[in-house]
C-alpha cells in the first residue's frame, strides 16, 4: 500500500489524477487543497466516499499542517499539483505565484525531506526510506518560447518569460536541488497545455466554449497565431502515473502528444462545432511577454518509459466541447462568484 499525498487535487488536472489513481490502484490518496477560486470539490463528487480517499482543506505553505499529514498518514509519495496556474493572473499580480508556487513547494519538500530521512539526526544524510518519491508537476513553460522550428527537450535551457513560468521554474529547480544536495528521491514532469473536463474557464478552451454558448465575443490575443501543443488531461494523468511508477530517480520527463495548433485554429474549430459564426471572434490586445510557440519533444518518456498518449486531438476536443455543453450546471457554478469580476477586469 502506498500513501500518496496529492496536493492541488481539487483543481483541473489534480482532480482528474485523483480519480485516475483511485480507479487504477489500491493506494491511499490524501488530497490537500486550499480550495482557492480554482479548486472545486464538485470535481471529485464521484470519489468523495471512496474508502481509499481523504480530503484535507489546507495550504501547502502551512508547515505544521503538512508535517502532521506526513506523520498521521505515513505519506510515502507526494505528487505536487498545487499552484497558481494562470499566466494572465500572474501578470496582474505576481506575488501569490511566488508564495504558493515557490515557497509552497519548498515547505512541502522540506516535510518530505524531514519525514523520509532514515537518520533524522544527520542533517546531510542521503539515506531515505525505501520507495519514497517526490514528484513535482512542472510545465513546458519553464523553457520559454520557440520560433517556428525546434522542440523543447529536457536539456533545453530554462528561460521562463512570465511571472507564472518563472515561479514554476524556481519550484522545479528547488526540487532538483533537493535531489542533488540531499539525495531526496524526486522526479519532475514538464507537460504541455492540457485540455479536457473540469478546466477552469479562465483558460483558452473552456473560456471560448462558454462565451460561444452565451453568444459573447471570443477574445483572441494579438494575431491568434501563437502555437500551443495540446494534450488531453487524461493522457497527462497516465504520463504522470508512468513517471511515478517507472521514472528514474532524479530525472526530468517531458510529457506531450505532438499536437501543435494555433490559437485561432482552436477558436474556429469550437465555433464550427457549436454552429456559431466567426463574427464572434474579437482580436484584442496581446498578452505582455506572450510566448509564441511551445512544442514538446516526448522522445524520453515514450522510448525510456513506454508511455504514449491515447487521445487524438480531433476525438479529445469534440468530447471536451460536448462535456462543457452537457455540464452547464458545473460551468454555471464555477462562473457564478468572483469569476465574473475577474472576467470584467481582465477583458474590459
Ligand atoms: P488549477 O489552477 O486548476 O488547480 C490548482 C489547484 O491548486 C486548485 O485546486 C487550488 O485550490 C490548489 N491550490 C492553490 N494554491 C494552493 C495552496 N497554497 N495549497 C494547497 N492547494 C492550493 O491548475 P491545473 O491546471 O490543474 O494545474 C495543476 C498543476 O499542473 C500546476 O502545478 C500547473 O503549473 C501544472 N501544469 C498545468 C498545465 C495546464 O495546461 N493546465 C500544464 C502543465 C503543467
Ligand atoms: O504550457 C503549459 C501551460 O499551459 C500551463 O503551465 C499553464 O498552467 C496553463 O494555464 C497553460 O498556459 P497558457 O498561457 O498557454 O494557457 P491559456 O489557456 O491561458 O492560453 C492559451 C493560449 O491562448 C495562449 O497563447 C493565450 C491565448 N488566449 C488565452 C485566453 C485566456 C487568448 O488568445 N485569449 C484568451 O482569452
Amino acid at each position: 500500500m502506498k500513501n500518496i499525498l496529492v496536493t492541488g487535487g481539487a483543481g483541473f488536472i489534480g482532480s482528474n489524477f485523483v480519480k485516475h489513481m483511485l480507479a487504477t490502484y489500491n493506494y491511499k490518496i490524501i488530497n490537500l487543497d486550499l480550495l482557492t477560486y480554482a479548486g472545486n470539490l464538485e470535481n471529485l463528487k464521484e470519489v468523495q466516499d471512496h474508502p481509499n480517499y481523504t480530503f484535507i482543506k489546507g495550504d501547502i505553505r502551512d508547515r505544521k499542517l503538512v508535517n502532521s499529514i506526513f506523520e498521521e498518514y505515513k505519506i510515502t509519495q507526494v505528487v505536487n499539483f498545487a499552484a497558481e496556474s494562470h499566466v494572465d493572473r500572474s501578470i496582474e499580480d505576481p506575488e501569490i505565484f511566488l508564495l504558493t508556487n515557490v515557497l509552497g513547494t519548498q515547505a512541502l519538500i522540506d516535510a518530505a525531506k524531514a519525514n523520509w530521512k532514515v537518520d533524522p539526526e544527520n542533517k546531510y544524510s542521503k539515506e531515505y526510506k525505501k520507495d519514497v518519491k517526490f514528484l513535482q508537476v512542472s510545465t513546458d513553460e519553464v523553457y520559454g518560447t520557440l520560433d517556428a522550428t525546434g522542440m523543447f527537450k529536457e536539456t533545453t535551457p530554462l528561460a521562463p518569460n512570465s511571472p507564472y513560468s518563472a515561479s514554476k521554474t524556481s519550484a522545479d529547480l528547488i526540487v532538483r536541488a533537493y535531489n542533488e544536495t540531499f539525495g531526496l528521491p524526486i522526479n519532475i514532469t514538464r507537460c504541455s497545455n492540457n485540455y479536457g473536463p473540469y478546466q477552469f474557464p479562465e483558460k483558452l478552451i473552456p473560456l471560448m466554449i462558454n462565451n460561444c454558448k452565451k453568444n459573447s465575443k471570443l477574445p483572441v490575443y494579438g494575431d491568434g497565431m501563437q502555437i500551443r501543443d495540446w494534450l488531453h488531461v487524461k493522457d497527462h494523468c497516465t504520463g504522470i502515473d508512468t513517471v511515478f511508477h517507472k521514472g528514474k530517480i532524479g530525472e526530468v520527463y517531458n510529457i506531450g502528444g505532438n499536437n501543435e495548433k494555433a490559437n485561432i485554429e482552436i477558436v474556429k474549430l469550437i465555433l464550427k462545432e457549436l454552429g456559431k459564426s466567426e463574427e464572434l471572434i474579437k482580436y484584442v490586445k496581446d498578452r505582455p511577454g506572450h510566448d509564441r510557440r511551445y512544442a514538446i519533444d516526448n522522445t524520453k518518456i515514450t522510448t525510456e518509459l513506454g508511455w504514449s498518449p491515447s487521445y487524438t486531438f480531433e476525438q479529445g476536443i469534440r468530447e471536451t466541447i460536448k462535456w462543457y455543453i452537457d455540464n452547464e450546471h458545473w460551468m454555471n457554478n464555477v462562473t457564478s462568484g468572483d469569476y465574473m469580476k475577474y472576467y470584467e477586469q481582465m477583458y474590459k
